[in-house]
C-alpha cells in the first residue's frame, strides 16, 4: 500500500508561534516513517507558507520554498509561489494543522482548508471558531446545562469614552465583584489576563486586555484546583484519565505555562472516582455543545470550598509537545504518543468520508 502523504502545518502570526513549532518536532519525530510521507509546512510570523526542504527540522522550513494552498479544489497539494505548479513535496492527502491562536485554531485556517477539500485534523469551521471565542462557548455551555462561571461582557469600544468605560466597570463589580478574572475573549497562553482584587485595578486591566481582543469577559475568580481532559473521537467522543496542573504563582500565567520549572503536570489527576468519572463526562458534553471533532482539551476550575467543577474552556488544538498534557493523558489512558497520531489522522479522514456522501444538489425523493 502507498504512504500516506501528511502535510505538517505548523508555526503562525501568533504569540504561540515556538510553541507550535515545539509541537511539529515532537509530532515530526513520531510519525511512522512506514507508514507517512510528511511534508513541512512552515508559516511564517508574516503568515507566509513554506515548504521545509526535505531532512531539516521544522524550524528550518521557514526558510524553504514560498508555497500555498489553491482555494479551488481538487488539486489535494501545495503550489509554489514562484511556478504555480505543485511543489514536489507539495501534494497531500491530509493535513495536520498544528498552527495555534488566531488564524490557526480559530476557524479561518479551516475554512481554507475546506475550501481546498484537504482533509485535516481536528474541528472543523464552526467547531474552531466556537471553542476560540471563550463569550460564545461559555453562552452555548450554559445553554447546554453545563457549568460554566458568571460572567459580563465588556466590548473594547466601551472603553473609548470614560464614562462609558466607568459604567462597564461598574457592572462587572456589580454583577460579578471582586475578586474577578478579566480575559480577552479570543486569546491563548494566558496572554492579556488579569486577576483583579481590587476596584481601582479593574479599568487598566479592561484596558490592556482590549489590546488583544474586541470582546473582553469578566468573570468569578474561584480559589480552585485546575483540572483537564483530553478527548479524541469525532462521534463518539472518548475522554482520558483526568490530568491537575499546579503551580506557585497566583494563577497559571504565561511565565508559569513556559518559564516556570516548577509548574506540575499530575497524570492522573488525584481524584476520587466518581469526582474523575463526572468531569470526564461533563468534558465529553463540553465538546459536543461546541462542535469539537477529532480532538480538544477541556480545562475545568474544581472549587476548593464547594468541591464544584466549573468548565473554564475548551481548546481545540491543545499543546501537542510529548511533554504536553494532551498527549501524556492519552498515553496515562493507555495510547502512545504515535498511535494518537495514527487515530487523529484516521479521524480526518473519516470526517472527510461523511461529508463527501453528502448531496451537493437538490434531488426530489
Ligand atoms: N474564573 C477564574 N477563577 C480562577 N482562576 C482563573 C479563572 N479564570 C482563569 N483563571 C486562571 O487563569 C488561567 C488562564 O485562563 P484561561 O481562561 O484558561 O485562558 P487561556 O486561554 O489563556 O489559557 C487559568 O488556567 C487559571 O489559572
Ligand atoms: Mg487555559
Amino acid at each position: 500500500m502507498s504512504k500516506l502523504r501528511v502535510g505538517l502545518l505548523f508555526g503562525g502570526r501568533s504569540v504561540e508561534h515556538e510553541v507550535s513549532i515545539a509541537s511539529a518536532t515532537s509530532i515530526h519525530r513520531a510519525l511512522d516513517p512506514a507508514r507517512y510521507d510528511v511534508s513541512l509546512i512552515g508559516v511564517d510570523r508574516e503568515g507566509r507558507w513554506h515548504l521545509g526542504p526535505p531532512g531539516l527540522p521544522p524550524e528550518a522550513s521557514v526558510d524553504g520554498e514560498s508555497v500555498h494552498l489553491p482555494v479551488a479544489g481538487g488539486a489535494r497539494g501545495l503550489v509554489s509561489a514562484e511556478t504555480g505548479d505543485v511543489a514536489a513535496a507539495g501534494k497531500v492527502d491530509v493535513i495536520f494543522p498544528i498552527v495555534h491562536g488566531r488564524g490557526g485554531e480559530d476557524g479561518a485556517l479551516q475554512g481554507l482548508l475546506e475550501m481546498a477539500g484537504v482533509p485535516y485534523v481536528g474541528s472543523g469551521v464552526l467547531g474552531s471558531a466556537l471553542q476560540m471565542d471563550k463569550e460564545a462557548s461559555k453562552r452555548l455551555l450554559r445553554t447546554a446545562g453545563l457549568p460554566v462561571l458568571d460572567w459580563v461582557l465588556v466590548r473594547s469600544r466601551e472603553l473609548g469614552r470614560e464614562a462609558n468605560a466607568q459604567a462597564a466597570a461598574e457592572r462587572a463589580l456589580r454583577d460579578i465583584g471582586l475578586p474577578l478574572f478579566v480575559k480577552p475573549a479570543n486569546q491563548g497562553s494566558s496572554v492579556g489576563i488579569h486577576k483583579v482584587k481590587a476596584a481601582d485595578e479593574l479599568l487598566p486591566a479592561l484596558r490592556d486586555a482590549a489590546r488583544y481582543d474586541a470582546k473582553i469577559l469578566c468573570e468569578r475568580a474561584v480559589d480552585a484546583r485546575e483540572i483537564e481532559v483530553a478527548l479524541l473521537g469525532n462521534d463518539p467522543i472518548e475522554a482520558s484519565v483526568p490530568g491537575e496542573i499546579r503551580t506557585q504563582r497566583e494563577f497559571y500565567d504565561y511565565e508559569a505555562k513556559y518559564v516556570d520549572e516548577d509548574t506540575e503536570l499530575l497524570v492522573p489527576a488525584p481524584l476520587e472516582s466518581t469526582a474523575s468519572e463526572h468531569v470526564r463526562d461533563l468534558a465529553v458534553r463540553a465538546m459536543q455543545a461546541l462542535e469539537g471533532a477529532g480532538l480538544g482539551r477541556v480545562d475545568f476550575l474544581l472549587e476548593r470550598g464547594s468541591g464544584e467543577f466549573h468548565i473554564n474552556e475548551v481548546n481545540s488544538l491543545p499543546g501537542f509537545t510529548d511533554a504536553s498534557m494532551y498527549p501524556r493523558l492519552w498515553e496515562a489512558s493507555g495510547l502512545p504518543y504515535p498511535a494518537l497520531l495514527d487515530r487523529l489522522i484516521e479521524l480526518a479522514l473519516e470526517r472527510q468520508r461523511e461529508c463527501e456522501v453528502l448531496e451537493t444538489v437538490y434531488r426530489r425523493s
